[in-house]
C-alpha cells in the first residue's frame, strides 16, 4: 500500500492534525444545522464523516434521488472550513430494498434470516445488493467528486461489523467460487480438506457448502478456509466500491474504517490495508485491567497493518457507550489520554462517533461530542480542549511512527485457527496471549511494535510470535532465516503445529518450529480449569503445559516445571536464538521472562528506570510521547526537550506529556 492522504479543501491548507466526527445532520431539525456548525468551529473540528447511514433518505424509492439536504449541509460545511470524508452510504439498504429484494438478507449458520430492523442486514456476496450499491455508489460519486468540500470517500462503514458470516445459498456459491480459485480442482481440495476423514469426500463442486449447522465439529480445513473466505468477501466488495470511486473521482483518496480492537477477530485487516488507501481504524476501550493496554495494543497493531504510515482514527468515543453490559463514563483525562495515544502510534486524525449525541433510535445513550447536557457540559469542554491541542501538535503530521526494537507479531490465520473447536483445549485465548505480551513490555517500559506476520522482521532485534500456529513453509524458513540472521525469536506453546491446509507437521511438536527450538513435545498437557502449573523462577502457568524434550543443541532450560520438565527453553542458533515459553503466564508473569530475554538480547528501556512500567513511551520522530498509565501524577525527570503538551516536571494523573527531542 502506498499511502495517500486527505485531499486539501483549501488552497494553501498547512499540515494538520484532523479532528472530528461521524455527522449525522438527517437526525435533526434544519436549525440545528447552523449551531453544529457553529460549536463544530468552536471546537477545532477539521474533517467530519457524512452520510453514513444516509441510504434510505438519499434514495427514498428504488433510483429516486433526494440530494438536496445533502447539498446543504455539504455547502454548509465547507462554508465553516470543514472538510469531509463523504460515506458512500451503502452500510445500510434502506426499507423498500429488503422489502423488494429478501434474498439480500444474510443467512446465519442455522439457516435463519437475518431481519432488517437493525442495520448492516445484507449479505456480502449478494449480486443484487452489490448492483444496487454501486449504482447508489455511481450517483454519490457523480454529484460530489468536485465539492470542494470533499477530502476523502468513506467505504460503507465498519465491514462486516455485523454481517461478516453469512451462510446463504450466495455465500455457497461465492464460497465454491473462492474455493476453485484456490485450489483449481477438487483433488486439491479433497487433500487439503482431509476428507478423507468421516466419509467427506467430495466429487462435484455443487456439494461443497459453508459450514452451516452440522451434527458435530464441522470439517477443520472447512471452517478455516469459510474464515478467510468471509474477510475476503468483503474485502472483494471493498475493492468493488474503491473501484468505483478510483474510476470516477481518481484524485480521492479511499478509505474505509476498521474495528482494530478488543475480540474483533474475522476480519484479516493485514490483508485489507492493501486495498485503501489510507488506513483507518475505530477503537472503543473496553473496561477491564488490561484496558488502557489494549488500547495502546490496537493503535499499534493499526500501525502495523499501515506498514509505519500514519492512519486515521474514524471513531472513538467521546465518553461511556451504550453496547457493553453496563456502561461507564470517561473519567477525567481519558478523553484526552485516550486520543493522545491513538497519536502518539501515529494517528494523524482524531475523531468520534459522534457529533451530536442522538435523541431517538438505538445509539441515544452512547456518548458524543455534543452531548445531550448541551455545550454547556464537561464533555463538551474536553472536546474544546482536544481540538486545541491537536492544533497545537500540528508539527507530528506526517511524521511516521519510530520503530522500535522489539515487535510482536499478530497472524489473523493463527487467531482463527488455533481457537476452533475439537483442540486439546476450548479456553486458549490468541488475542489474550498477545495483549499479555504486550502487557509485560508495557510493565518494563520498552517499546514494541505489533506487526502482520508478513511484515519485514530483519529490523527488529527481538521478535515474540505468541501462539504462532500456522506455520506453512515459506513462514518456517523466513522465521529460521530471522534467527540465523541473528535475530531473537520468542514462541509460545500451541505455536508451529499446523500448515496452511490446518495439517499437523508430524514427528513431534512444536512441528515446524521443532529444529529451531531444539525442543521436542510428544503430547499437550493443557490444564483444566483452575489447575495451575508451579514455574521454578516463581511464576505460574494456566491453560496450557507441555511435556518439553530438549533435543537441540545450545538450548538451556530457562525455568523448569516443579516436576522438573523444561517450561521455558531458550536456544542460541546462530547469532540468534529462539525461545519458547510452554504455558501461560498472563502478563505478571512473562514480565520478569521477557526482561530476562530482552537483556539477553541487550535490549534495554529508552525511559529512566523510575518511569517504567507507570508511564509508556512511544515516539514519532522527534516526538516523544510520555503516557502516564496510572490515576497519580508521576514525576518527570531524566528526559529533556521543547514541551509541546502537558508538564515538564511531571506527568498529569492519566494525563499525556509531549517532548519535542532532537537527540
Ligand atoms: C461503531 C459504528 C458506529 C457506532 C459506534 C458505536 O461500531 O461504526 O456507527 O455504532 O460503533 O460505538
Amino acid at each position: 500500500m502506498t499511502t495517500r492522504w486527505l485531499r486539501p479543501t483549501r488552497p494553501g491548507q498547512q499540515p494538520r492534525l484532523e479532528f472530528g466526527a461521524d455527522y449525522n445532520p438527517e437526525q435533526w431539525p434544519r436549525e440545528v444545522w447552523d449551531d453544529d456548525i457553529r460549536l463544530m468551529r468552536a471546537a477545532g473540528v477539521t474533517v467530519v464523516s457524512l452520510a453514513i447511514f444516509s441510504w434510505a433518505r438519499l434514495e427514498p424509492r428504488e433510483g429516486e434521488y433526494d440530494f438536496g439536504w445533502l447539498d446543504e449541509v455539504m455547502d454548509l460545511l465547507h462554508a465553516g472550513g470543514i472538510s469531509v470524508d463523504l460515506a458512500t452510504a451503502t452500510a445500510s439498504p434502506p426499507p423498500w430494498l429488503t422489502t423488494k429484494h429478501p434474498e439480500i438478507l444474510p443467512v446465519d449458520q442455522q439457516g435463519r434470516t437475518i431481519w432488517p430492523g437493525g442495520r448492516q442486514q445484507w449479505r456480502p456476496t449478494s449480486p443484487v445488493f452489490r448492483e444496487h450499491a454501486l449504482r447508489l455508489v455511481r450517483a454519490m460519486a457523480g454529484r460530489y467528486g468536485n465539492h470542494p468540500a470533499l477530502t476523502a470517500w468513506h467505504v460503507s462503514n465498519e465491514l462486516g461489523c455485523h454481517n461478516v458470516y453469512d451462510f446463504s445459498d450466495d455465500a455457497a456459491a461465492a464460497f465454491r467460487g473462492w474455493l476453485r480459485e484456490r485450489y483449481t480442482d477438487l483433488d486439491a481440495l479433497n487433500a487439503a480438506w482431509g476428507t478423507s476423514f468421516w466419509s467427506q469426500h467430495y466429487s462435484e463442486w455443487a456439494q461443497i457448502l459453508p459450514p452451516r449447522l452440522a451434527a458435530t465439529h464441522p470439517n477443520p480445513t472447512q471452517q478455516l478456509d469459510f474464515k478467510r473466505f468471509s474477510s475476503d468477501a468483503l474485502r472483494e466488495y471493498l475493492r468493488a466500491e474503491r473501484d468505483v470511486l478510483h474510476e470516477l473521482t481518481p484524485d480521492v483518496p479511499v478509505t474505509t474504517n476498521f474495528m482494530i480492537m478488543g475480540a474483533q477477530k474475522p476480519m484479516d485487516y493485514a490483508a485489507w490495508a492493501a486495498d485503501v488507501d489510507f488506513v483507518s481504524n475505530d477503537h472503543y476501550r473496553l473496561p477491564g485491567p488490561q484496558s488502557l493496554d489494549d488500547l495502546s495494543f490496537s493503535a499499534s497493531l493499526t500501525a502495523g497493518v499501515a506498514g509505519g504510515d500514519p492512519w486515521f482514527l474514524m471513531e472513538h468515543s467521546a465518553s461511556a457507550v451504550n453496547w457493553q453490559p453496563v456502561n461507564v463514563p470517561k473519567k477525567p483525562g481519558e478523553l484526552l489520554r485516550d486520543s493522545l495515544t491513538h497519536v502518539a502510534h501515529g494517528a494523524d486524525a482524531v475523531c468520534f462517533f459522534q457529533w451530536r449525541q442522538s435523541r431517538a433510535g438505538a445509539e441515544k445513550y452512547h456518548s458524543a461530542m455534543v452531548p445531550h447536557a448541551g455545550a454547556d457540559s464537561d464533555v463538551f469542554r474536553g472536546v474544546v480542549e482536544l481540538g486545541a491541542t491537536l492544533q497545537r501538535l500540528s508539527a507530528l503530521s506526517g511524521v511516521r511512527r519510530t520503530a522500535a526494537r522489539t515487535a510482536i507479531v499478530f497472524d489473523w490465520d493463527s487467531w482463527w485457527a488455533s481457537e476452533q473447536d475439537s483442540h486439546p483445549t476450548e479456553r486458549l485465548r490468541y488475542k489474550q496471549e498477545a495483549l499479555d505480551w504486550y502487557s509485560a513490555f508495557l510493565a518494563l517500559g520498552v517499546r514494541v511494535d505489533v506487526v502482520p506476520a508478513h511484515a519485514e522482521l530483519a529490523g527488529y532485534d527481538l521478535v515474540v510470535a505468541p501462539i504462532l500456529h500456522v506455520v506453512p513453509g515459506e513462514l518456517r524458513e523466513r522465521l529460521e532465516g530471522y534467527v540465523t540472521g541473528g535475530g531473537h525469536l520468542v514462541t509460545t506453546y500451541f505455536s508451529g503445529i499446523v500448515d496452511e491446509h490446518d495439517h499437523v507437521w508430524l514427528g513431534g511438536y512444536p512441528g515446524a518450529l521443532r529444529e529451531l527450538l531444539g525442543i521436542r513435545i510428544e503430547e499437550f498437557e493443557p490444564l483444566l480449569d483452575g489447575e495451575t502449573a508451579a514455574l521454578s523462577n516463581g511464576t505460574t502457568g494456566t491453560v496450557w503445559t507441555d511435556h518439553v524434550e530438549v533435543t537441540g543443541d545450545g538450548v538451556e532450560v530457562l525455568a523448569r516445571y516443579k516436576e522438573g520438565g523444561a517450561a521455558i527453553t531458550r536456544r542460541t542458533a546462530g547469532r540468534g536464538s529462539a525461545a519458547y515459553v510452554s504455558t501461560r503466564l498472563g502478563p505478571d508473569g512473562l514480565a520478569p521472562v521477557l526482561a530476562e530475554l530482552l537483556e539477553r538480547a541487550g535490549i534495554g528501556s529508552e525511559l529512566p528506570q523510575e518511569l517504567r512500567g507507570r508511564v509508556e513511551l512511544a515516539i514519532r520522530g522527534e516526538f516523544w510521547f510520555l503516557i502516564n498509565r496510572t490515576a497519580e501524577p508521576v514525576e518527570l525527570t531524566g528526559l529533556d526537550g521543547e514541551v509541546l503538551h502537558g508538564r515538564a516536571d511531571l506527568i498529569e494523573p492519566r494525563g499525556v506529556t509531549v517532548l519535542r527531542r532532537t537527540v
